[in-house]
């Protein structure tokens, strides 16, 4: 009888857990996201900085009226493997920037180890780490296999969603909403914030809606992880280091048990 329960409950759980991995999959099939492909994905994709830069630009130009980026210090803006500023230029930048010194409690100009705005706008919620906050393409049954392919999702999620405004518009409670396809429920409170041209790009690239989404972002990516560059170059000098150690290995092992291997073998031969 025990047995029976037991086995009973088992199966249930392993229903229920298919249930839910069959639940994350159809997530992951939002239809409505575009799959981009970003320089940075894959095991040998590096940010390519000057997208990276165009994107500060958009953020600084466009979402920064309303989304801050706390968790960022200006410092990194100079940092190799990300939009690596030149040390003025990012200096220039952060002082651009008021901020109120936590000591004093007076208001100065923006230092590099001073952080991104807060978000001014309350109901804007802070960009720094929503790349990741937003990751997809989850499938399948839950495992993340379609990322290896397709890359996390979640700067595809924002490029898709900064271009997925149909512009019908609705008021609800006070609040005009905005109809998006790739907002979960259809209606964001947030105003299309992108149109063509703009801004300008220093690089003379053309400021489509496409582009200013994919820069910004790839921007908002490495905001997610400044230091995915020099992760995947650790993973890389360890997978090549590991391959040459495994074929010293072989050798060895060929070498240490040759003598004992028969009158083939090449310790034989030499003696
Ligand atoms: C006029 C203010 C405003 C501007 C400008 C603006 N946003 Fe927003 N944004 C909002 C508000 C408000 C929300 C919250 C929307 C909601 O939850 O309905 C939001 C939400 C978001 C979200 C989160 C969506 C989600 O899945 O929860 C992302 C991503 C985003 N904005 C990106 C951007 C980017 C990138 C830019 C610049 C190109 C930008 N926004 C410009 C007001 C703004």
């Amino acid at each position: 009888m025990l047995k029976t329960t037991l086995l009973a409950a088992a199966a249930a759980l392993a229903l229920g857990a298919s249930f839910s991995g069959a639940g994350t999959a159809v997530a992951a099939e939002e239809p409505h996201v575009t799959d981009y492909s970003f320089s940075f994905e894959g095991p040998f994709g590096r940010f390519d900085q000057a997208q990276l830069q165009r994107g500060l630009q958009i953020y600084t130009e466009v979402c920064s009226a309303c989304h801050g980026l706390k968790f960022l210090p200006y410092r990194e803006l100079a940092e190799e493997g990300g939009p690596a500023l030149p040390e003025d230029q990012m200096r220039a930048y952060a002082a651009q920037h008021t901020v109120t010194d936590a000591e004093t409690g007076e208001d100065r100009p923006a230092t590099p180890s001073d952080h991104f705005q807060h978000s001014p706008d309350a109901v804007a919620p802070d960009l720094t780490l929503m790349a990741k906050a937003r990751a997809g393409f989850h499938g399948p049954i839950g495992l993340g296999f379609n990322q290896l392919l397709h890359g996390i999702g979640g700067p595809e999620y924002i490029a898709s969603l900064l271009h997925g405004f149909t512009g019908e518009t609705k008021e609800e409670a006070g609040v005009t909403l905005y109809e998006n396809h790739v907002f979960p429920g259809g209606w964001i409170s947030m105003p299309p914030p992108l149109s063509d041209d703009q801004v300008t790009y220093a690089d003379g690239t053309p400021a489509t809606v496409e582009q200013m989404a994919q820069d910004v972002a790839a921007f908002l990516m490495w905001t997610a992880e400044p230091k995915m560059m020099a992760r995947k170059e650790a993973g890389l000098t360890a997978v090549l280091f590991l391959a040459g150690l495994t074929v010293l290995l072989w050798f060895t092992n060929k070498k240490i048990w040759a003598p004992h291997k028969g009158a083939h073998s090449a310790g034989d031969k030499r003696a």
